[in-house]
């Protein structure tokens, strides 16, 4: 749900709860609805698909969001390339009915896509209302010239995902986020026209509201704008209401709401608040808007990096892209709860938004979760990265994606950096390709729609120009965060660096340079935008594990026919580093104020170091299906108050093997490791090795024990044991009772284990899978990044012993029956609930 714009039920109850404040309310003339539901779908291209009387009654019905990819094959010769999921692209169709029998000629209504991607045409009655190219802005029209208020409508709209490659990692296809329709009167809060400034000093709150309204009529109105705080516990904190004048072009008012005591938003209690607006007019609500915001104070410091609320924090952040593994990009916010869940377990604080502006359920979730957010808008300027991406659209289109993503974004309390780019090409010096003309950069700024952003430094390159009309635009719309961007070129030669514009100075990568930061940019706050991309297969263990494997080489032609990288912490793309190597910089060196770690989750596309048949990523510390790889545990150790005793690999090998056994500790001083009782020896970390401790061992079947010990005293133990033959299948769910929407998700691990519940970590049969009751099964999935298997199936081979099935929730409540079988195992049913 976009809180921003609450659904018309939701509506309805606070509308109860509010009713004692406001007496003197007597009607509302606003609805807002989620229409999600009930489109008509095509995958190909129809001339008069927009035409009012097109029939598409053969048409497929599906509710939205809604991603055609990720129901298609992988191929190679698909546009997209392996770089883009190796997935089919292409044009779609999808076309919805609303019938009207509305007698107010004062009414309007709105209709807002929170994404959908790419180049969308919206049609109203067979008119083109607007097209939007940008694949990852929300964007919304007024179609009220549009319709017929009485009777029926048809709204049509074509989504252009043709061109390919337009994009360096998988980004789906069609309308992947939610859809909504807004009715309200002509007086009408603007999009995204309320904006809440907070500030906290001395115990005191306050929240400074800037209002605008839109009046399309040409006569002036006067109306009264309530605003009120609410608490989390929904009570009234504080409340302002204003008479003013809306002229034809509109109005801006302010109002101050003070907060006593304010519970401040933080990490461990992320406190929101809620405020409502509400313009009234002859005792008439004309509109209504909700937003969630917190009081907090963010700092970036010099020399000591950030500060949240006045504490010293580290950024311990991870950089996501947008798809949910084998549910593609089409949002779903259980999908996206449980990526953030075991982000939030593993210690993560922090999400770069990587590199586009995220659905907005992502923001809602870190605001609530808490966990902070790098909100970044584009991953290409003028100079384009692959064929037909953003720079194409960029001179016409980025002022107002810019804007817009700053108006609808400012108000969550979670994001505290805005990023313009990442690795755009204009960073560049030296090579002349990726100069950018001044000319383009005029015709660009003699465009803008606000000639106040034109004030750039006449005496530098029309990069940094570039630059500063960007930042310029972000601060306008939002004048309380700092500007950064990500660079891989990191001297002070690069022209981003050389505008003056970026608030913070960051650096992809580099991470031998962080020790020059403090004399190449003195006086800058510092972040590490984007480090790390190690490349690691979960269950695959290349050995001897202490020698580095960099991917790929410049110097030898790279061939690995296993398609896989090792699961140590011994394998990265040769820009990056290990994840040790790059957390002790970032741990040991005040100043930088965290790191966005390349990345939390593997995605699809971009399966470096291969081509295709790879077509997902190798950089993520979960893997595709949402099972953590060991490295998970460096971090839930370094990161975390939990107690972690993690050793790998996995005890089943060739007898008289060489085994390397590698052990991620915390709250202990000393771990010793038993082969089958005997003692392997104890490990201390220590200076030299503050992150892991390891064993070259000799492998024997049977039995391995790490025991932890803190003052003498056992703490942890952890035993894993040589598996049997595969003999049965084990579910387990993540939940067990769904609510019966039609878009609860359940995800059940599927574990091929011995006759005595040990995993089998070769084990690759082929599991099937069958289901009973109201519900579905939306997608498997094993985490294997080659795998050419479909996501949308009732099968899928384990892959090191696992895979992954998605139990997605009908509409009616219901017991639904999930059955894995496969060959030669002892087949499992579970139960999941809908209610
Ligand atoms: C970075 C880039 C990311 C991703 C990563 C892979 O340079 O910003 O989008 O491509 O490399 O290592």
């Amino acid at each position: 749900m976009n809180p921003k714009r609450i659904s018309f039920f939701r509506f309805a109850i606070c509308s109860l709860l509010l009713l004692p404040s406001f007496l003197c309310v007597k009607s509302y003339a606003f609805e807002r609805h989620l229409w999600d539901e009930g489109w008509r779908f095509a995958l190909h291209n129809d001339d008069k698909a927009h035409e009012t009387t097109f029939d598409d009654h053969a048409w497929r019905v599906l509710d939205l969001p809604h991603d055609w990819a990720i129901e298609g094959d992988f191929y190679a010769l698909n546009p997209s390339g392996a770089n883009g999921g190796a997935l089919p692209g292409g044009i779609g169709w999808y076309r919805k009915h609303l019938n009207l029998n509305d007698n107010d000629a004062s009414s309007r209504y709105v209709l807002h896509f929170d994404g959908a991607y790419m180049n969308t045409s919206v049609y109203v009655n067979g008119q083109l209302v607007g097209v939007r190219p940008y694949g990852f802005i929300s964007f919304s029209y007024d179609i009220t010239p549009y319709l017929k208020k009485q009777g029926d409508n048809v709204v049509a709209v074509k989504v252009d995902n043709s061109k390919q490659p337009n994009s360096r990692w998988y980004t789906g296809c069609g309308i992947y986020r939610h859809v909504y329709l807004m009715k309200s009167s002509d007086i009408r809060i603007e999009e995204w026209g309320v904006q809440a400034l907070t500030e906290v000093k001395k115990g005191k709150g306050k929240v400074s509201l800037n209002t605008k309204i839109e009046n399309p009529s040409d006569r002036s109105r006067r109306v009264i704008v309530h605003q009120t705080l609410w608490n989390k516990a929904h009570l009234m904190v504080s409340k302002a209401s204003k008479a003013c004048q809306v002229e034809a072009n509109g109005a801006t008012i302010s109002q101050l709401l003070n907060v006593n005591k304010p519970q401040l938003w933080s990490l461990e209690s992320p406190n929101l608040y809620t405020v409502t607006t509400e313009i009234e007019e002859n005792g008439r609500i004309l509109d209504r808007d909700t937003i969630s915001i917190g009081l907090r104070n963010v700092a970036f410091d010099v020399k000591k990096g950030f500060f949240l609320n006045g504490k010293n924090i580290k950024i311990n952040g991870v950089c996501l892209h947008g798809d949910l593994g084998c549910l593609g990009t089409a949002i779903n916010e259980d999908a996206l709860y449980r990526q953030l869940l075991m982000m939030k377990d593993m210690g993560v604080n922090a999400i770069r938004c990587s590199h586009n502006p995220p659905a907005p359920e992502l923001l809602n979730l870190c605001d609530s979760m808490g966990l902070l957010v790098m909100d970044e808008a584009f991953d290409s300027w003028m100079q384009g990265k692959t064929t037909y991406d953003y720079s194409i659209y960029f001179k016409t289109w980025a002022e107002r994606d810019l804007r817009d993503m700053v108006l609808r974004d400012r108000n969550h309390p979670s994001i505290i950096l805005w990023s313009i780019g990442n690795e755009v090409l204009e960073q560049w010096n030296k090579t002349k390709s990726a100069t950018v003309a001044l000319e383009d950069v005029n015709i660009l700024l003699n465009n803008s729609r606000d000639k106040t952003l034109l004030s750039t430094t006449d005496t530098l390159n029309a990069s940094a120009k570039l630059t500063q009309f960007l930042a310029a635009i972000v601060r306008r719309y939002d004048p309380t965060r700092l500007i950064s961007a990500g660079c891989n070129e990191v001297s002070p030669n690069n022209n981003l660096f050389k505008s003056g514009a970026l608030d913070v100075i960051g650096f992809n990568y580099h991470q031998k340079k962080v020790a020059d930061v403090p004399q190449n940019f003195p006086g800058k706050p510092f972040i590490m935008t984007e480090t790390v991309s190690a490349l690691h297969t979960r269950g695959y263990y290349r050995m001897p594990s202490d020698s580095l494997y960099r991917w790929p080489t410049h110097k030898r032609p790279f061939t690995e026919p296993s398609f896989m990288c090792s699961s140590y912490d011994n394998s990265c793309a040769y820009w990056g580093s290990t994840h040790e190597q790059t957390w002790d910089i970032v741990k040991h060196t005040p100043y930088c104020s965290g790191q966005f770690i390349w990345t939390g989750f593997d995605y699809i596309g971009e399966p470096t170091p291969f081509n295709f048949p790879a077509r997902s990523s190798y950089f993520g510390i979960v893997d595709l299906a949402g099972f953590p790889k060991d490295v998970y545990y460096l971090y839930q150790s370094e990161w975390t108050n939990k107690p972690v005793l993690h050793v790998c690999p996995h005890w089943n090998w060739i007898e008289g093997q060489a085994i390397d056994l590698w052990c991620y500790y915390n709250q202990a001083d000393e771990v010793e490791l038993f082969i089958n009782g005997k003692s392997q020896g104890v490990r201390k970390k220590s200076n030299e090795h503050e992150y892991h401790v390891a064993w070259h061992v000799t492998y024997e079947p049977g039995e391995v024990r790490v025991v932890a010990r803190k003052n003498g005293k056992q703490v942890n133990e952890k035993t894993i044991r040589t598996a049997g033959a595969p003999h049965h299948i084990r579910l387990t769910s993540n939940r067990n009772v769904l609510k019966a929407n039609g878009r609860s998700l359940s995800f059940v691990t599927v574990e091929v284990v011995d006759k005595e519940g040990n995993l089998c970590p070769w084990a690759d049969q082929n599991i099937q899978f069958s289901l009973t009751g109201e519900g579905k099964i939306a997608g498997v999935d094993n985490g294997s990044p080659f795998s050419l298997e479909r996501f949308q199936a009732n099968s899928r081979h384990a892959f090191f012993g696992k895979c992954m099935v998605v139990v997605q929730a009908g509409k009616a409540p219901s017991v639904i029956k999930l059955t894995a079988k496969g060959v030669d195992l002892q087949p499992q049913t579970i139960e999941i609930k809908s209610e």
